[in-house]
């Protein structure tokens, strides 16, 4: 397997340690552990090792699917490979919207040919804030070939932070079933909606979602995911998994039955407080600078480099080396002949005091 290093990771490991604010995570403030019972019991190996059969019913319940739709990662990261390993091989052909996050086309890439397939950009819509990055439905068609194995959407989407409409993802599902194609459709971001539509997986056996606990509670660091798709996808993705991880972790698992079970509905509301006081934060702030803002679904936002800069590389250097605060160089999203280097995105999901003093900071550079 060959894949090329992870851009955006790579930078967090060059900046991440010694900065003193992160304007770059792409999810909701991590919460505290004590806001839970931490205390398993037995640190075995979780059995069954695709997840225990309660939590993967609660999951299955949530995306309209059965529990044997059901397999528990460590976080979606793995839940993604374990797709991409169970249905595409040396020889067939993937499909990929985007921008997106770098693993979803990466890992593909490494396996087979792919043909990326790129939101429409704003500028050519005629409006500049990013309202737009719209899903072109047909041109996924069009990428579309006979050894088509899978199209990729991310949805609401990182980068852009733009959550494409039920219509438009029944018409990519469409595209992929008439192939006989699988969509696989990557939710992690799906309940930082305030209306989230419904999951993929409800919409038949040609579809696939993958997601986790880490974006939408802050829980990264439990690293509890899942994939909900077709048996044969979820029995294949269990074979792989035999050879990744086992089994999702103990301690994971505990802490997402807590979730799933019970306070997933407080904790989620108070996320969207949270992300909503966020979001009127940092559009004045953008609109206080001149920058367009899309008003985007979670805490992503892709904003433009701001005028006097070469670059997203160098405007984000420049912020982290004078000020401090990590930002996400667009350019860490440019794959394939794309190039997103005149934009940065912008994480606004830090706890509202961090918020507050990184852009302060960045006012200093700008
Ligand atoms: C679209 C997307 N998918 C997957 C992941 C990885 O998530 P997890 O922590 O659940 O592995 C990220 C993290 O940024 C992401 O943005």
């Amino acid at each position: 397997m060959d894949v090329d290093q992870f851009e955006l990771e790579r930078w967090f490991a060059e900046y991440e340690h010694d900065a003193d604010v992160m304007l770059a995570e792409s999810g909701v403030r991590s919460l505290h552990a004590d806001r839970f019972d931490t205390d398993p019991g037995g640190l075995g190996y979780v059995i069954p090792t695709k997840g225990a059969a309660d939590v993967r019913r609660a999951i299955a319940d949530d995306h309209g699917v059965t529990a044997e739709q059901v397999v528990c990662t460590v976080g979606a990261q793995e839940a993604n490979f374990l797709a991409f390993q169970s249905i595409l091989s040396p020889g067939d052909h993937a499909v990929v919207v985007t921008p997106t996050y770098q693993s979803l086309h990466d890992v593909p890439d490494s396996i087979c040919e792919v043909t990326r397939v790129p939101l429409d950009r704003p500028e050519a819509q005629g409006t500049d804030g990013g309202a737009d990055w719209r899903l072109d439905v047909d041109a996924v068609a069009d990428a579309v070939r006979p050894d088509t194995e899978l199209v990729v959407l991310n949805n609401p989407n990182n980068p852009t932070g733009r959550k494409h409409d039920w219509e438009a993802v029944r018409a990519l599902y469409d595209v992929a079933a008439d192939a006989d194609a699988f969509l696989l459709c990557d939710e992690v971001y799906r309940l930082l909606a305030d209306d989230p539509l419904p999951s993929v997986a409800s919409l038949g056996e040609h579809a696939i979602s993958t997601a986790s606990l880490s974006k939408v509670y802050g829980l990264a660091g439990l690293r509890f995911g899942w994939l909900v798709g077709p048996p044969d996808v979820v029995d294949a993705a269990e074979r792989w998994k035999d050879y990744t991880t086992i089994s999702p972790s103990a301690f994971g698992q505990h802490v997402a039955r807590q979730v799933l079970d019970g306070q997933g509905h407080s904790l989620r509301q108070e996320a969207l407080d949270h992300v909503r006081q966020n979001h009127e934060i940092t559009a004045a702030w953008a609109r206080g600078h001149g920058l367009e803002w899309p008003d985007p679904v979670g805490c992503n936002v892709f904003l433009r480099v701001p005028d006097g800069f070469a670059g997203s590389r160098e405007f984000c250097r420049t912020v982290v080396e004078d000020a401090g605060v990590v930002l996400a160089p667009g350019d860490c999203f440019s794959a394939g002949g794309e190039s997103y280097d005149d934009r940065f995105r912008l994480g606004f999901g830090l706890p509202t005091d961090e918020l507050r003093d990184g852009l302060q900071r960045v006012d200093g550079v700008l």
